[in-house]
C-alpha cells in the first residue's frame, strides 16, 4: 500500500458496487478492528472484526440509516481521504475516496484504466442494453460523439427550456394551485418526479406520458403502462445493485420467477413502447416536408444515419438503447436535487426571502411565473442555492469503477488490477479540508463572489455531475429545468415544509433512504401558501445581511 498508514484499511462485509447509470458504488461493510498510527500523525481506529457476527457486523447494522454519513466519518479520518475496502471473505478489493487527487487519476488522467466493466453490464442490460450509461470502449465513444454534438446545438437547449416552460405553465403550477387551494398537503417530492418524468420523456421521444396530474386513465393509457414499467426495472435494477447475494437473483432470473419475472414484463412493455415510437419516427424523418428534428429520438435517427449497421432491427436497437439511457439519466435526477432543495429552503427563511427577492427583482417574462432563458441566467443567487444544496445532497452519491490494470492514484493509494474503485460525491460536499469549517452549513454566499456573480468551483471538487470524458451531458439541461421549476414555485407560492424543513440541526441528520439515488426517506410533505398572501410580509422585512 502507497504512503503507508494513510489509508484507512476497511473489511467490507459486502461490497456491493453499483450504479444506476453509473451512479452508485455502495460499500457496505463491516469493518475490521485493526489500529495503526500514520507516523507523527495521528492514530486512527477501525471499528468491528472481519468476520460476520461480530461487533463489525453490529457496527455496520448500527450505521445502515446514515450509511452516507458512515462513510463520511471513515474518509475524513483518513489523512489520503480514501480507504481500502476488502470484500466479504477477501472475494473482492476496491478502495473510496473522497480526495480530488485521487479523482483525477480516476476520472480523468488514466480514464480508460477505469471502466464500468460487467458489474453495471449484468444488472442493467435488460434495461439499457447497449445504452451509453452501460457500455466502455468503442460503443461508448459513438453513441458519446452523437450525443455530445446534439446537447450543444441551440436548437435542442431551446427545445428543452420550451418544454420544461410550457409543461409548468399547463401542468405544474395548475397542480399546485389546486392543492394550494384546497389547502392539501402534498408531496412535494412524488409530484416533482412525475413532473420531470414527463419532461424528459417529451425531451427524449416527443412524447407526453402525463403522469402528473393522470387519474383514472392511468390504468388504461400505454404511456402510463410505459411509466409503471420504467419505475418497476429502475427499482428491480437497484435492488440488483444493492443485493448482497447477486446469485440470489441470478436465479431467480435463470428461473423466470418473481420480481425477475415481473421485470421481464416490465423491459417488455419498455421495448414495444420505444419501438412504436423508433417506428413513427423513421416514418416521419422520411417525409421530406418534416421540420428540423426536435425530440432527442428524432435528432439520434437524423445523425445516426452516418453510422453502418447490419439490418434495421440493428439500427432500431441502437436508438432503443441510447435513448432509454437519456430517460434513465433524466427520470429521478433532477426531482431528487429539488426534492432537497425544498427542504432546505424550508428550514432556511432567510435564504428563501433572498431567492424570492431575486425573482421579485427578475420578474417573470410570461403570466404567471415563467421565467425565460436569459432571465434564469441572470438568477445568480437561485444558482448559488441550488449548488450549494447538490453540494450537500448529491441525487447520485457514491460512483464505481473497475479498474483494468493496476494504478496508483494521485494521492499514492494502490489500486490493484480487478478492484473497485468508487468515489463518493456526498463525503466530498462534507469535507472540512475541501470546503472549510462550516462545510456541514447550507451556505449558498460560498458560490457568490462580493458582487454576487455565481463562480463555479473545480469539478474534481463538486464531482456532483461527475468530471472528466464521461461527464453528465444533461448538466446545462438539469440547471435549466431546477432552475425553472424552483423560480415557477418559489415565485408563486411559499413552500412550507411539514417536517419544518432541512434547518441546521436537520442538516447532521439528514433523512434519506438507501437506494442509488440520495431519495427523501418518506417523501416530502409541504403545504403552499400564495405568495399575495405573504408578500406583504416579505416586502417589509428588511433585507438579510450577505455573509461572503
Ligand atoms: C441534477 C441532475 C443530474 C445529476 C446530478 C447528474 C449526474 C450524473 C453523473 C454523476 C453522471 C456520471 C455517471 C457515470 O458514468 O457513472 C452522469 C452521466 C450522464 N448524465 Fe447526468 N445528471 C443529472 C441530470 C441529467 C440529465 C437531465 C440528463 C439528460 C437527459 C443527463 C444525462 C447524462 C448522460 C447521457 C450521462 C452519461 C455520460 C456518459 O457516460 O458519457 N443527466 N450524470
Amino acid at each position: 500500500m502507497a504512503r503507508d498508514g494513510c489509508l484507512a484499511r476497511v473489511t467490507a462485509g459486502f461490497a456491493v458496487g453499483g450504479a444506476l447509470g453509473g451512479a452508485v458504488g455502495a460499500v457496505y461493510g463491516t469493518y475490521e478492528a485493526v489500529r495503526f498510527k500514520v507516523p507523527g500523525l495521528l492514530k486512527i481506529r477501525y471499528i468491528g472484526q472481519t468476520t460476520l457476527g461480530s461487533a463489525a457486523v453490529f457496527g455496520f447494522l448500527h450505521n445502515r440509516h446514515r450509511f452516507h454519513d458512515w462513510v463520511v466519518e471513515l474518509l475524513s479520518t483518513s489523512p489520503s481521504l480514501t480507504i481500502q475496502v476488502n470484500g466479504f471473505l477477501g472475494l473482492s478489493h476496491g478502495i473510496c475516496t473522497a480526495d480530488p487527487a485521487g479523482l483525477e487519476r480516476l476520472l480523468r488522467s488514466n480514464f480508460s484504466n477505469y471502466v464500468k466493466g460487467d458489474r453495471f453490464q449484468s444488472v442493467l442490460c435488460e434495461l439499457l442494453g447497449n445504452g451509453i450509461f452501460n457500455v466502455d470502449g468503442e460503443l461508448w465513444v459513438a453513441q458519446r460523439k452523437i450525443a455530445s454534438h446534439e446537447f450543444k446545438t441551440k436548437s435542442l437547449k431551446c427545445f428543452i427550456s420550451d418544454t420544461v416552460q410550457s409543461q409548468l405553465a399547463t401542468r405544474l403550477i395548475p397542480y399546485l394551485s389546486s392543492a394550494c387551494k384546497n389547502q392539501e398537503v402534498v408531496d412535494l417530492q412524488d409530484v416533482l418526479r412525475r413532473f420531470t418524468f414527463d419532461n424528459i420523456c417529451n425531451v427524449a421521444f416527443g412524447v407526453d406520458p402525463a403522469w402528473l396530474g393522470s387519474k383514472n386513465d392511468e390504468q388504461t393509457s400505454l404511456s402510463s403502462s410505459f411509466v409503471r414499467a420504467f419505475d418497476y426495472a429502475v427499482e428491480i435494477s437497484s435492488d440488483r445493485f444493492m443485493s448482497p447475494l447477486p446469485v440470489v437473483w441470478k436465479i431467480k432470473r435463470l428461473l423466470n420467477i418473481g420480481s425477475e419475472k415481473q421485470y421481464k414484463e416490465a423491459v417488455r412493455i419498455i421495448n414495444d413502447y420505444a419501438l412504436n415510437i423508433i417506428l413513427s419516427k423513421e416514418q416521419s424523418c422520411q417525409n421530406k416536408d418534416e421540420m428540423e428534428p426536435q425530440d432527442l429520438l428524432s435528432r439520434f435517427v437524423h445523425s445516426s444515419s452516418v453510422l453502418e449497421f447490419h439490418d434495421d432491427d440493428e439500427k432500431r436497437r441502437f436508438l432503443r438503447d441510447i435513448v432509454i439511457s437519456f430517460i434513465l439519466a433524466g427520470k429521478d435526477s433532477t426531482s431528487t436535487a429539488l426534492t432537497w432543495f425544498f427542504w432546505l429552503i424550508a428550514g432556511h427563511p432567510h435564504c428563501e426571502r433572498l431567492i424570492y427577492n431575486e425573482l421579485a427583482a427578475s420578474s417573470p417574462d410570461e403570466s404567471p411565473c415563467i421565467f425565460s432563458y436569459d432571465k434564469l441566467k441572470e438568477l445568480n443567487y437561485l444558482h448559488a442555492a441550488l449548488s450549494e444544496s447538490l453540494r450537500l445532497f448529491p441525487p447520485i452519491p457514491i460512483n464505481s469503477r473497475l479498474a483494468v490494470s493496476s494504478d496508483t492514484l494521485g494521492n499514492g493509494t494502490h489500486v490493484g488490477k480487478g478492484w473497485f474503485a468508487d468515489y463518493s460525491a456526498y463525503a466530498m460536499g462534507r469535507m472540512e479540508r475541501l470546503w472549510g469549517a462550516d462545510c456541514r452549513e447550507f451556505r449558498p454566499e460560498r458560490w457568490l463572489d462580493e458582487n454576487g456573480v455565481f463562480q463555479p468551483c473545480d469539478q474534481l471538487k463538486f464531482p456532483v455531475f461527475h468530471c472528466g470524458p464521461r461527464m453528465c451531458l444533461g448538466k446545462e439541461m438539469a440547471y435549466v429545468q431546477m432552475k425553472s421549476i424552483a423560480a415557477a414555485i418559489m415565485y408563486e407560492f411559499e413552500v412550507v415544509a411539514v417536517d419544518g424543513g432541512g434547518c441546521p440541526e436537520r442538516i447532521v441528520k439528514p433523512p434519506y433512504s438507501l437506494s442509488l439515488l440520495l431519495k427523501m426517506k418518506g417523501g416530502l410533505p409541504v403545504r403552499l401558501k400564495r405568495r399575495k398572501e405573504v408578500t406583504g410580509s416579505l416586502t417589509h422585512t428588511p433585507p438579510p445581511v450577505l455573509r461572503l
